[in-house]
């Protein structure tokens, strides 16, 4: 199996070989039981014999079928309606794999933003249109309403019942207003596996559908994320993901912000993905981690002061990618090389240069004394993405065992949402 995922310099002070065996026994028995329960089956996601595998033939038959169009057309604009963990893995999977300028094009509304969705409609040809609805309570105003919005769009430019052809639904395969609708006007629909929780089902259908459709081959998601479960096998001193998922934990208190910093424009959307995983799943019982998106190096001109010599408060993860991929010489121009700050840049290539930033603020931050570590990955492929998806998911399931809290329900959204409900109902 190929090494997906490594974990380097780690300097976040967390528990000798020992403790690490001893919180492995004491904390294992609460993870199994979450792993039974309704919503920890992103462990099962890997599991071929599982409720939770996904049906990648299935996927990809249909991502086919649908790539071709329905109006003599192909499909050029591929619009994900769908928030939080029914858009946040996609988009992280896409913006890593995909580039913005090749056809299929993806768009992402996530927000009831009403500019946002207009903007985005005026500039569609509903012929070559696909919807990717998404989900899984089937009850999301944000996304029901952008969906009727979509409707109503396509209809009108669509003969009789052929505007059907523009949208896949995914849901949860019985329950919910999005399945019923899908029964009853017979529309193409997904499932996400009930026992999956939003933010943790980027590997099934929600986020392996536009991968699909994007043409990015699908195993190697999984198989990168088994390279990383495969280490469930060893003692918890000997897994990189315990020890970084604890150490993390055991920082609570003085270091309550997790950074994430990956040195890839790339995987900024990844940031945004396990920021929504670590803040959601951990903040609770006024216990939890703060998470906080950043980019190298775009962020060493932005935040990387405040890091380095603001509050104490911080561990900063890195993600090294060591081929970053589309090697780009940086030319010599004639009238530039005796000036000093071009000089520095002759024979260097543009890569070259994002790695001797990532070495150097590595560096700078750890003789500040700021605890970090880094995830490595040698480039950023399916493979690696699927494994980087799983550690966090699984780092998020162990740092909510020894936080005490359940990693896998939010409470704490309810409130808003019935209030959300009742300002609707009053302005009627
Ligand atoms: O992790 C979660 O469960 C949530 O963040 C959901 O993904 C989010 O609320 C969207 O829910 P739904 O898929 O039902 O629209």
């Amino acid at each position: 199996m190929r090494e997906s995922l490594r974990l380097e310099s780690f300097s976040i002070p967390g528990y000798n070989a020992n403790e690490l065996r001893e919180r492995g026994e004491r904390l294992l028995p609460q993870l199994a039981e979450w792993s039974k329960s309704d919503f920890a089956g992103f462990r099962r996601v890997l599991d071929s014999g599982s409720d939770c595998y996904p049906d990648l033939k299935k996927i990809r038959r249909m991502a086919a079928a649908h790539r071709k169009g329905s109006s003599g057309k192909p499909i050029r604009d591929f619009v994900i309606l769908g928030i939080g963990g029914s858009s946040l893995g996609a988009e992280a999977i896409l913006r890593a794999l995909h580039s913005p300028l090749q056809e299929p094009r993806f768009h992402v509304l996530d927000n009831a933003d009403p500019a946002q969705m207009s903007w985005l409609l005026k500039g569609l040809d509903s012929r070559e249109t696909l919807f990717y609805v998404v989900a899984k309570s089937g009850a999301t105003p944000e996304t029901l309403s952008q969906f009727l919005v979509a409707i109503q769009w396509v209809k009108k430019r669509a003969k009789g019942e052929s505007w059907k052809k523009h949208f896949v639904l995914c849901t949860d395969p019985a329950k919910g207003d999005l399945r019923t609708l899908a029964s009853r006007w017979k529309l193409d629909c997904l499932e996400v596996p009930p026992a999956v929780g939003g933010r943790f089902s980027v590997l099934t259908p929600v986020g392996l559908f536009p991968a699909a459709f994007a043409g990015i081959p699908l195993d190697p998601f999984l198989k990168g994320a088994a390279s990383v479960a495969a280490w469930e096998k060893a003692p918890w001193h000997e897994n990189p993901c315990a020890q970084l998922a604890l150490a993390l934990a055991k920082n609570a208190r003085e270091r309550p912000i997790t950074v994430l910093m990956p040195y890839s424009s790339r995987l900024s959307a990844f940031s945004r993905w396990f920021c929504q995983l670590w803040a959601e799943s951990l903040g609770k019982k006024g216990r939890g981690l703060t998470p906080y998106p950043a980019t190298g190096a775009t962020d060493q001109h932005s935040q990387m002061q405040l890091y380095m010599e603001g509050p104490a408060d911080k561990c900063l993860l890195f993600v090294h990618v060591a081929n970053p991929g589309g090697a780009v010489a940086i030319p010599s121009v004639a009238g530039t090389a005796d000036l000093p700050s071009f000089g520095l840049l002759k024979g260097k290539s543009v890569g070259g240069l994002l790695e001797a930033e990532f070495r150097a603020t590595r560096d700078a931050v750890t003789n500040q004394g700021i605890p970090n570590g880094t995830l490595a990955i040698d480039k950023l492929d399916a493979y690696s993405l699927g494994a980087l998806f799983y550690f966090w998911e699984w780092a998020t399931a162990i740092a909510g065992a020894e936080l005490g809290v359940n990693p896998f329900d939010q409470p704490g959204v309810e409130a808003a949402k019935v209030l959300t409900k009742k300002y609707l109902n009053e302005n009627r």
